[in-house]
Order: structure tokens, then C-alpha cells, then sequence
């Protein structure tokens, strides 16, 4: 499978420089990605690159877009209080499980391409709970 290109609000393709060049350290901004799902693409703490994993923005109570909140550090859902640490980790229910996963990885052309992720989930040392 392979993977979409991660997309802005308008539709056009992201470009890892270009992303590099107009976001800070620890940005962590909603594009589309997989499913045309909000999805966060993170920025690295030192600015040199973007995180290998993007966050699926969907809550796993019932599936409002969690907003970023950078004073909180953390993801907070406007709807039912669910808190989310910076690696999509559940900090607070009532969400039962973490923000899905996708893979982050840059074409030829220098395009941010976002790819099911299939491999352990990190956070909880499990198999992963979603399947796209
Ligand atoms: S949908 Fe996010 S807490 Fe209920």
C-alpha cells in the first residue's frame, strides 16, 4: 500500500521542506491523511525533521477532532474532557484507547506521504487497536 500524500486545508500536497520552513519546533498542525482524516504531522523538539509517526486527530470516545492545546501540552476533546498526552497517549478518559497511528515518510518529489501503520503501537506496547 502506498500510503496518500498528506494534504492542507486547500488540497495541495505538503512538502517536507517547506513544512520544515514555516513551522516551529513541537508544531503539531492538523492536515489530511489517511481516510481524509484530520491528522496532526509533528514537528520535531529541535526543528530538524518531522516526527516518524502523525497523530489520527479523531477521539476514540465518540469521534470529535481532538484540538492541540500547546499551553496544556496536551490534547484536550472539547467534547466529553478526554486528555491526550503529546504522543497521542490517553492521559484522561472517558477515551478508551490512544490516537491512531499513521506512518510519515517523504516521496521522491519531497512530499510528506502518510502510510498505514501496522507495527507495534509504541505507547502501549500492543498490537495496534485500529485497521487503516
Ligand atoms: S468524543 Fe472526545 S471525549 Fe467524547
Amino acid at each position: 500500500d502506498g500510503g496518500v500524500i498528506a494534504k492542507d486545508a486547500l488540497g495541495t500536497n505538503i512538502q517536507k521542506k517547506a513544512y520544515l520552513d514555516s513551522h516551529n519546533g513541537g508544531s503539531r498542525e492538523l492536515v489530511q491523511g489517511l481516510r481524509g482524516d484530520a491528522t496532526y504531522l509533528i514537528v520535531t523538539e529541535d526543528k530538524s525533521d518531522i516526527e516518524y509517526y502523525a497523530l489520527n486527530a479523531v477521539c476514540t470516545h465518540l469521534g470529535c477532532v481532538v484540538p492541540w492545546n500547546k499551553a496544556e501540552n496536551k490534547f484536550m476533546c472539547p467534547c466529553h474532557g478526554s486528555q491526550y498526552a503529546p504522543t497521542g497517549a490517553v492521559v484522561r478518559g472517558p477515551a478508551p484507547l490512544p490516537l491512531a497511528l499513521e506512518r510519515v515518510e517523504e516521496d521522491e518529489a519531497g512530499n510528506v506521504v502518510l502510510k498505514s501503520w501496522k507495527e507495534e503501537d509504541f505507547r502501549t506496547g500492543g498490537e495496534p487497536w485500529w485497521k487503516f
